[in-house]
């Protein structure tokens, strides 16, 4: 079955989360930062004091927390933590507990259960159109120039210019070498390069494509059943005939 899935990665700063929301109420889908489900397991190793370079330790963490993220934000074990997965001390060990399988194989569970329960969605992350939703209807790989990214993040958050490209620099080799799910364009992604142009520009080609690859499916469905409408008229002209 294909699910209505848009299924947009890239790396931090190219605009996934303002342009994946903007999307998400645009074509009437439902909207899942998985980035903050990885956020929230980090806040989860750093708030249980545990070693985020001991897997095992991390992965018992991944596997006993409860993780809610809703467009109200994101709650670990019941407790809010929108602002505290923001921080810079969840940022610099984010990247080093995502590339645990065991954290992305739970992550992944719970995502793909995200989307059955709410019928599709729009679905921003590093590996939604490699590994979690193949199959989605429109695979976006989002991504900006590294000066644009950070300057970008700079005025999300604040910050120093050289540290934030840095620690993105960082982010952006573990999300991309690591053996589990890497970040890399999805087959059959679409490549959107968001340096120097606007949201509603990005966003306005995104549901475009999403448009486009729906009308395809009912085309395809359309045929689909005129084709079996006309062997069941066959056949019954066989029997009646016969
Ligand atoms: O907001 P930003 O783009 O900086 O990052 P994010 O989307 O909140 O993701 C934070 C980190 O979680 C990434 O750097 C990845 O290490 C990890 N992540 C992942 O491995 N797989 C995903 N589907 C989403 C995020």
């Amino acid at each position: 079955m294909t699910l209505r899935v848009i299924a947009i990665d890239g790396p931090a700063g190219a605009g996934k989360s303002t342009v994946a929301r903007a999307v998400a109420l645009r074509v009437g889908l439902p909207y899942l930062d998985t980035g903050a489900m990885y956020r929230g397991v980090a806040f989860a190793v750093l708030r249980d004091s545990v070693d985020p370079r001991n897997e095992v330790e991390v992965a018992r963490v991944a596997e006993s927390i409860s993780v809610v993220v809703d467009p109200n934000g994101v709650s670990v074990d019941g407790r809010d933590v929108t602002t505290n997965i923001r921080g810079a001390e969840v940022t610099s060990v984010v990247s080093v507990i995502a590339a645990y399988p065991p954290v992305r194989a739970r992550m992944r569970a719970e995502q793909r259960a995200w989307i059955v329960n709410h019928g599709g969605g729009v679905v921003e992350g590093r590996d939604i159109g490699t590994v979690v939703f193949p199959d989605a209807l429109l695979k976006i790989f989002l991504t900006a120039s590294p000066h644009v990214r950070a300057a970008r993040r700079v005025a999300e958050v604040g910050g120093d210019l050289e540290d934030i490209a840095r620690s993105i620099s960082e982010r952006d080799r573990i999300d991309s070498s690591r053996d589990d799910s890497p970040l890399r364009p999805a087959e059959g992604s679409i490549t959107i390069d968001s340096s120097g142009r606007t949201i509603d520009d990005v966003v306005g080609e995104i549901a475009a494509a999403f448009d486009a690859a729906a009308t395809g499916i009912a085309a395809a469905f359309d045929a689909a059943a005129t084709g079996i409408a006309a062997a069941f008229d066959a056949a019954a002209t066989d029997t009646i005939d016969g």
